[in-house]
């Protein structure tokens, strides 16, 4: 063999190795962000207040100065109640005002909470938050705050029991995000609660099941996302008529969803993604007449997919992806289009009407043959473009690209294949030079 020949040869080699490295290299997806609360344990020294006779020109009942400089709260001695990111809101009662709510945020894992200040704190405090605050739970808190009605703590307090919160009775809002509770069930916090209108305990750890009974039957938000409950969700939920957003997503529950959810006429939001729920779409959703916001993504959820959603006037996301539904997608164009989300990918049994909607809504299933079955195969997304009946259909590089797996590899695979036709020219120029040169030469 020519040597010139060789030479072309180990370039064209090299060139193929090339495309394959870059193909692997594309294909290796980024590790998302994980939202753990980021602590940082001693961000904050004691303020800079040194208690000072001029604590008289301010209008703060002086006990409760003197409890919110033992806390070593950042407060100016002049107007500690206008710190400009309320950290301390005060009523406006005279002659002295009163600390109503208190924030603590990334505080040092040595602030102390002492018996002493909250005492002084607890007659007129209604609203207490702490964000990146890594202190042990002051265990008497619950006992001395009795009037407090909000409450909340967000990557701080280490870990809280569930029969700590309960004693917290009087609470309309709870909100208890990243922090573990040590808790059998849900229900031992909630049980005594009466005036609750807001509960989140998200990303707690926290087991059991859904409670059954509610005593605060004005509770408008329930979120319960990402812990590890079991069990379905009890049909008893219908008695919170009030509820207007359920999140209980990234759980593990089961069953079906019970037919008294048609009762909450209040329903605005009901996220139920990431479970093993199972069963058809209960046809009392169709009565959810302020619902906006529906996913069942990412469940065992069967049957067909009801065509009452096109009536529904307020219906704003429709995320049914990653489920068992089959049949034919029963909307047009013009609704799916009035949606701001609509999902339906991962649904192997489920097609849609070719001749209804266009296959550029990019939907994430087959079209469907005659008798209303997916066109075979299944689009399984690696093989997607040799379905060659629909091959408009292929290019599905997904307009959003919100986490639902697979449908992003065929933007990379389309870059590889431009890659490749490229280097493929520049190859055949090569050889082409190299023939050139040999008849000129
Ligand atoms: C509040 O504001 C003060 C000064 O503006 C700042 O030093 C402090 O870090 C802020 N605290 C929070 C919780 O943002
Ligand atoms: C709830 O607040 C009321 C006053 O609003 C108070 O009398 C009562 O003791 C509080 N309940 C608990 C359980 O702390
Ligand atoms: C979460 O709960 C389980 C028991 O349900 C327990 O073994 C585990 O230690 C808990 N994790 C944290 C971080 O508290
Ligand atoms: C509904 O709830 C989900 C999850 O909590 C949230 O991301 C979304 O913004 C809510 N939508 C509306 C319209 O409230
Ligand atoms: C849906 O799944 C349930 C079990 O979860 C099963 O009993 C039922 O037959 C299924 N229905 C359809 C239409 O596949
Ligand atoms: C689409 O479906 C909705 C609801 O079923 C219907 O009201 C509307 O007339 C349909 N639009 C077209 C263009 O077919
Ligand atoms: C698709 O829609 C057309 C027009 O409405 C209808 O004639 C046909 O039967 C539908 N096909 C399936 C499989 O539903």
């Amino acid at each position: 063999m020519d040597p010139k020949t060789t030479l072309s040869l180990l370039l064209l080699l090299l060139l193929l190795s090339s495309i394959h490295v870059t193909s692997t290299a594309i294909h290796d997806h980024p590790i998302p962000p994980s939202p753990s609360p980021t602590s940082s344990p001693r961000a904050r020294e004691p303020g800079p207040i040194t208690s000072s006779p001029s604590s008289s020109s301010s209008t703060l009942d002086p006990r409760q100065l003197t409890a919110l400089q033992s806390i070593g709260l950042p407060v100016s001695h002049r107007d500690p109640c206008s710190s400009s990111n309320s950290t301390v809101t005060c009523d406006a009662s005279s002659p002295f005002r009163h600390v109503t709510s208190l924030l603590l945020a990334n505080c040092s894992p040595d602030l102390d909470l002492s018996p002493t200040a909250l005492r002084s704190l607890s007659s007129s405090l209604h609203s207490l938050s702490f964000l990146n605050c890594p202190i042990t739970p002051p265990k008497h808190l619950p006992f001395l705050l009795p009037l407090l009605s909000s409450f909340s703590t967000a990557g701080s307090l280490r870990r809280v029991s569930g029969v700590w919160l309960a004693r917290l009775r009087n609470l309309t809002f709870l909100s208890v995000v990243g922090v573990p509770v040590v808790a059998t069930q849900p229900i031992v916090i909630v049980s005594q609660m009466r005036n609750l209108t807001s509960l989140t305990i998200s990303n707690a750890n926290l087991s059991g099941l859904v409670p059954h009974h509610w005593h605060s039957l004005e509770l408008t938000h329930i979120d319960f996302s990402s812990n590890h409950l079991t069990g379905p969700i009890p049909s008893s939920i219908s008695v919170l008529g009030s509820l207007e957003s359920i999140n209980l997503c990234s759980n593990k529950l089961s069953g079906v969803v019970p037919d008294s959810i048609g009762d909450l006429a209040s329903l605005k939001n009901a996220t139920l993604s990431n479970n093993s729920l199972s069963g058809q779409i209960p046809t009392s959703v169709s009565e959810l007449s302020e619902l906006v916001h529906l996913d069942l993504s990412f469940n065992q959820f069967n049957g067909s997919i009801p065509k009452f959603f096109s009536e529904m006037k307020r219906l704003k996301v429709l995320n049914l992806e990653n489920n068992n539904f089959q049949g034919v997608v029963p909307f047009n164009a013009s609704f799916i289009a009035r949606l701001q989300v609509f999902k339906v990918g991962g649904n192997s049994n489920l097609c849609y009407n070719h001749t209804l909607l266009s296959s550029k809504l990019k939907l994430g299933i087959a079209p469907c043959d005659r008798h209303g079955h997916p066109v075979s195969p299944p689009p399984d997304l690696s093989t997607r473009s040799d379905s060659s009946d629909y091959s408009e259909d292929d290019g599905n590089d997904g307009g959003d690209d919100s986490g639902n797996g697979g449908q992003g590899h065929h933007g990379p695979s389309k870059l590889v294949l431009g890659v490749a036709i490229g280097l493929s020219c520049l190859v055949f120029l090569v050889l082409f030079l190299v023939c050139l040169s040999k008849v000129c030469g």
